[in-house]
């Protein structure tokens, strides 16, 4: 049997690193924030390019405090692609604001600049973009949309951890980047785990506040609304001991997509967009039967997973969100299937893919 994904099978290749990291906590004196924290921190904002970063709790957390950051709250709107997972859009609800749920790109299957460009209102005050399974979204057009309107800019990074686009970092474009550690993340802990990038340094202390209580300095007084939202130190531990072979992890992400781009053929499959910048957090195909598709794989011993279905606008949460027609993100919901492809479990996956396929075209 090949999982769609199996984390622990990471944390078993890496186990010595993961082991020794969670030593040095259990043996240290910080158990919360101190220097597992902050040496991750500092870590994770290298490898970004980034001149700050703040461990939160969770993906969730990240986009929702880096909006609060940002001074985006009740009566704004936050417009958001309609295909991603919950928690994107959850993390507008979360600083008081309404998510806008917009179209995405067909062909990039992130937003669509111009759906969002359509989508702005008097009351816009920030764009979402995801970067979803790992592919950039068209940051050049979003950005330039974001600077013609005032619109603030969080990119949604849980899924492109170490991409970048025409050799820019992703992370760098917005005001700032939220990310997600969650376990089968391209760079994920044993538990949940988040945090914001940026090159801003009173939005990163804004930040540290409001994961802290509110606390802002040595005196620990609440300067105003904050949260227990801390990156937990033995996450943060883990993690360091995992992002020195991150690169590597994408690498052979970028391998498995190649092979399974060499070796797929059948009538009706749609292949992911090809970008030399992305890091395949999913490689997710498109067919028009996808659940019989996803039926026989799974008897074949390949197990897949649907990421997303139905579109955040069918959600009971979100049903008044859509700003518009959502025809891309219905045709994609109906017909998305993610493929294995962490490297821990994928290796020999795009031949069983394939041999699988020629079964089902017969
Ligand atoms: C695109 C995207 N945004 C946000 C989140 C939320 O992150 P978390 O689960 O850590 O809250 C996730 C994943 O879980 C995600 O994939």
């Amino acid at each position: 049997m090949i999982p769609q994904a199996a984390p622990a099978r990471r944390i078993a290749r890496f186990r010595r690193q993961v082991d020794e990291a969670v030593a040095a906590v259990l043996g240290g004196e910080a158990y919360v924030l101190g220097a597992p924290v902050e040496g991750f921190e500092a870590a994770f904002a290298r490898f970004c390019g980034a001149g700050h970063c703040v461990g939160v709790a969770s993906g969730t957390d990240a986009i929702a405090l880096a909006l609060r950051a940002l001074g985006i709250g009740p009566g704004d709107e936050v417009i958001v692609p309609a295909l991603t997972f919950a928690g994107t859009a959850q993390a507008v609800l979360h600083c008081g604001a309404q998510p806008r749920l917009v179209d995405v790109d067909p062909r990039s299957r992130c937003i669509d600049p111009a759906a969002a460009e359509a989508a702005i209102t008097p009351r816009t005050a920030a764009i979402v973009p995801v970067h979803l399974f790992g592919h950039p979204a068209d940051m050049p057009a979003l950005t330039a949309l974001a600077g013609r309107h005032g619109l603030a800019v969080v990119e949604d990074c849980a899924q492109s951890h170490g991409a970048s686009l025409g050799g820019r970092p992703l992370g760098s474009f917005g005001n700032a980047a939220a990310t997600s550690f969650y376990p089968t993340k391209n760079l994920g802990g044993v538990g949940d785990g988040g945090a914001v990038t940026t090159d801003d340094p009173a939005l990163a202390a804004r930040l540290r506040a409001l994961r802290y209580y509110g606390f802002a300095g040595p005196e620990r007084l609440s300067l105003g609304i904050g949260f227990n939202s801390r990156l937990d130190a033995l996450q943060a531990a883990i993690l360091g001991a995992l992002l020195p072979h991150l690169a590597d992890g994408n690498a052979e992400r970028r391998a498995i997509a190649a092979d399974y781009r060499a070796r797929l053929d059948l009538d009706g499959l749609g292949l992911p967009p090809e970008g030399e910048g992305s890091v395949y957090h999913q490689f997710a195909v498109t067919h028009p039967r996808r659940d019989a598709l996803a039926a026989h794989l799974a008897a074949a011993g390949i197990g897949t997973a649907v990421h997303y279905a139905p579109g955040l606008h069918r959600h009971p949460a979100f049903l008044e969100a859509a700003a518009g027609p959502l025809p891309v993100t219905e045709a994609l919901s109906a017909s998305l299937l993610s493929l294995p492809i962490q490297p821990e479990v994928a290796a020999g996956a795009p031949e069983a893919v394939a041999r699988a396929l020629a079964g089902f075209a017969s």
